[in-house]
């Protein structure tokens, strides 16, 4: 018989596995929100292709072709970016923290949701000054992100405004990324449940995507593995405002950042 100390471990190691299986299917689903968004992308993308194909094979001059090279090529590098996007973020990453651009985690998500935010008419407001670093695990914050983003999407109609900051607040030793959006808000008696797993106010729609109310409670989780903060103002009819605050970290040395415009 197997003495009780080893029976713990081996069911906290059965428990840690089957967390594991949970983040990742929640993170699966997360994209599957996507999906009708990315199809149409693709759509117009091979629509884009076709054409420029057909242009080049009806006019022979150097010009028209090489132009419609361009464009194939183009359309050809979106797609693949988006493919690389979603690959990575679906790819199964270990536990690991370590210093990381909350710009750069931030725009590989909006790769990901522009589309579906273009098609529901939202604005997109950026504020973010320049790189941010964080001593985080990427692929989890990004999860975080997704899962804010896409709720935000979801609680606002057409010509909503999701506004994201990003905020390198050094005094306190914290790097923070918050999401706002101008939606429906959340009333005061539901705010304390929010973050229960399984709590939702929404239903599922005809594919059976969202409301499985793990979003927010699988942020939680992460964030607390951070040892960060996720805090939430909200006013009904207004809006509401996620804001995550991660460990700063100093950027590596030797990074040197060309994106900054
Ligand atoms: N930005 C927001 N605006 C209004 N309500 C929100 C917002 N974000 C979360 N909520 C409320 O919190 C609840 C829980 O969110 P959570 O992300 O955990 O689950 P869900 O979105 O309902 O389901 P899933 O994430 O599986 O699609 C939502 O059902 C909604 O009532
Ligand atoms: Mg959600």
């Amino acid at each position: 018989m197997t003495d009780p100390a080893s029976q713990l471990n081996e069911m906290e190691q059965r428990l840690k596995q089957l967390e594991d299986q949970l983040f990742q299917a929640q993170r699966l689903s997360s994209v599957g929100a996507l999906a009708s968004s990315i199809t149409h992308e693709f759509n117009n993308i091979l629509t884009t292709v076709i054409n420029y194909a057909r242009m080049g094979l009806r006019h022979q001059d150097d010009a028209t072709r090489t132009r419609s090279f361009e464009r194939i090529l183009a359309a050809g590098q979106r797609a693949s970016k988006i493919t690389t996007g979603m690959l990575a973020y679906a790819r199964n990453t270990s536990d690991r923290q370590e210093p990381a651009d909350l710009k750069r985690l931030l725009d590989d998500v909006l790769v990901l949701v522009q589309k579906d935010l273009q098609m529901h008419r939202i604005a997109v407001d950026l504020d973010v000054p320049g790189s941010v670093w964080a001593r985080v695990n990427s692929s989890q914050i990004q999860q975080i992100l997704m899962n804010l983003i896409v709720n935000a999407r979801q609680a606002m109609s057409e010509n909503g405004r999701l506004k994201l900051v990003i905020r390198d607040n050094a005094e306190e030793g914290w790097a923070e990324i918050s999401v706002g959006d101008t939606g429906c808000g959340i009333p005061r008696d539901q705010l304390p449940h929010i973050f229960d797993a399984f709590y939702t106010t929404k239903k599922a729609d005809a594919r059976g995507q969202g409301g499985t109310g793990l979003g927010l409670s699988l942020c939680r989780r992460i964030v607390d593995a951070h040892k960060g903060r996720i805090r939430v103002e909200s006013e009904i009819g207004k809006g509401t405002t996620f804001t995550l605050k991660l460990p700063r970290s100093e950027s590596p040395s030797g990074f040197i950042d060309t994106s900054a415009a």
